[in-house]
């Protein structure tokens, strides 16, 4: 009796206990399906935000989607600066702006891969559509198609003018004046990136502060596998107002940039240049009407891209009083941190390669308010990390100068 009482209650509490346990197991799969779903559903949102309506689709060879939307679907009119905005296309004296010269042969032969597959119709702009696995690839929903912020480790590090955080940069810097636009004709190559947050790039900075603290609109090259998914080399433009800290991004992976042209912001672009072979260059502009306060964006000396416009800028609206031409690395593995990454710059080579296996820009101009094309009055070369990559400016007089940047990163013993 007694003993089969004991038996009965400890089934009872099994039965409890077998209860909680089954409870407590469903909670838990309720929570996971729940924030499972909640990621879902940002995703879902996130997309939907990011990929407008499409009138077109063209599937490109490279993998991408180009999707044509009418211009005014485009992202840029999701900013609340931008509500009423009325797109301005570039004026014509910008477009003409350039500089008289020759070597316009090779250039010509630079394409998008995209362009391949087809056109947009009119009215409508081609846009790299952004697909599940490029936002699951970020490191968070709200960081996607950002650089990482410029910061230092300490302020010690700031007053030495040490590394910041994360990237290492060659580039050449004219600073002192007021600049409304800035070009360079920069070398095509496809350097190796190491590491999958890494990414390099080449490009012009045109900033309203050469210190820490900046607003810049920046257009070149890059290979950012995060970012795009492959190791291709992509044309992208890029803005910021607060030095990467929550305003601005890569092409149209956020609202701001008004595009106007048949060219995709972070589409592939090549012919790539060749060791001791065939060396392949692309013309990128960036200039400021002034009146309207838009930075203007143009390709190949004459094809409009598009604009950031004033409404997004702070005093960069007004003028820039820097600005850079040349390549970063952004890596956890730069600066003090052994071993440095192995992600290349440029062409991988190092600056004092020279022709056909350096990376170089020429054809390097600012313009002020007088409106012409000018070589920069007063040019430093600079590299924060001289024996991983480096900058060197063959300014001979009566030639056109030319400016060599990148590197190998990790390159023993001096770069360890
Ligand atoms: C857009 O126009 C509406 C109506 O005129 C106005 O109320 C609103 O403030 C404007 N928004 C911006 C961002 O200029
Ligand atoms: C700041 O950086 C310097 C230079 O690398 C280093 O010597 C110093 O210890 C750092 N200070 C702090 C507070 O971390
Ligand atoms: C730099 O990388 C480190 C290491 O991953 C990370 O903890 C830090 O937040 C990064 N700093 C910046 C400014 O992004």
């Amino acid at each position: 009796m007694e003993r089969r009482h004991e038996t009965e209650m400890w089934k009872r509490k099994g039965t409890v206990l077998f209860l909680w346990v089954f409870f407590a197991v469903c909670m838990r799969l309720n929570v996971e399906a729940k924030s499972s779903s909640t990621l879902e559903t940002q995703i879902e949102a996130k997309l939907k935000q990011l990929n407008k309506p499409a009138v077109k689709t063209i599937k490109s060879e490279d993998g991408d989607i180009i999707d044509c939307v009418n211009i005014y679907d485009q992202p840029a009119f999701d900013h609340p600066a931008l509500k009423n905005h009325t797109i301005k296309m570039m004026p014509n004296y910008l477009l003409e702006l350039k500089k008289s010269s020759t070597e316009e042969g090779l250039k010509s032969e630079i394409f998008q891969t995209w362009q391949k597959s087809g056109s947009c119709p009119k009215g409508t702009i081609p846009i790299r559509r952004i697909v599940r696995e490029d936002l699951l690839r970020a490191a968070s929903l709200d960081n996607f198609g950002r650089k990482p912020p410029h910061q230092y480790e300490n302020s010690t590090d700031q007053a030495n003018g040490y590394v910041p955080e994360n990237r290492s940069s060659a580039y050449l810097l004219t600073v002192g004046y007021n600049y409304i636009g800035a070009q360079a004709d920069i070398n095509l190559w496809n350097p190796k990136v190491a590491q999958t947050n890494d990414f390099t790039t080449a490009q012009i900075w045109l900033k309203n502060n050469n210190g820490p603290y900046f607003e810049s609109v920046e257009s070149g090259w890059t290979v950012n596998p995060k970012l795009y998914g492959d190791g291709a080399t992509r044309f992208f433009a890029y803005w910021t107002r607060d030095s990467y800290r929550s305003t601005g991004c890569f092409d149209l992976t956020c609202s701001g940039f008004v595009q106007t042209g048949q060219v995709v912001l972070g589409g592939t672009i090549g012919p790539i240049s060749s060791f001791y072979g065939q060396q392949y260059d692309i013309n990128v502009g960036m200039f400021l009407e002034p009146n309207s306060g838009n930075w203007y964006l143009k390709l190949k000396n004459n094809i409009a891209i598009g604009y950031w416009p004033a409404e997004i800028m702070g005093s960069l609206r007004h003028s820039a009083i820097a600005v850079q031409w040349g390549g970063q690395v952004s890596s956890m593995n730069v600066g003090k941190k052994t071993p440095h990454t192995s992600t290349q710059m440029g062409s991988g080579e190092f600056a004092n390669g020279r022709f056909q296996q350096s990376c170089f820009m020429r054809n390097i101009r600012i313009v002020d308010y007088s409106l012409q094309l000018k070589y920069p009055r007063d040019v430093t070369p600079m590299t924060q990390e001289p024996f991983c990559y480096t900058a060197v400016n063959d300014a001979r007089p009566g030639i056109e100068p030319e400016f060599y940047f990148g590197g190998p990163g990790r390159d023993l013993p001096h770069c360890p």
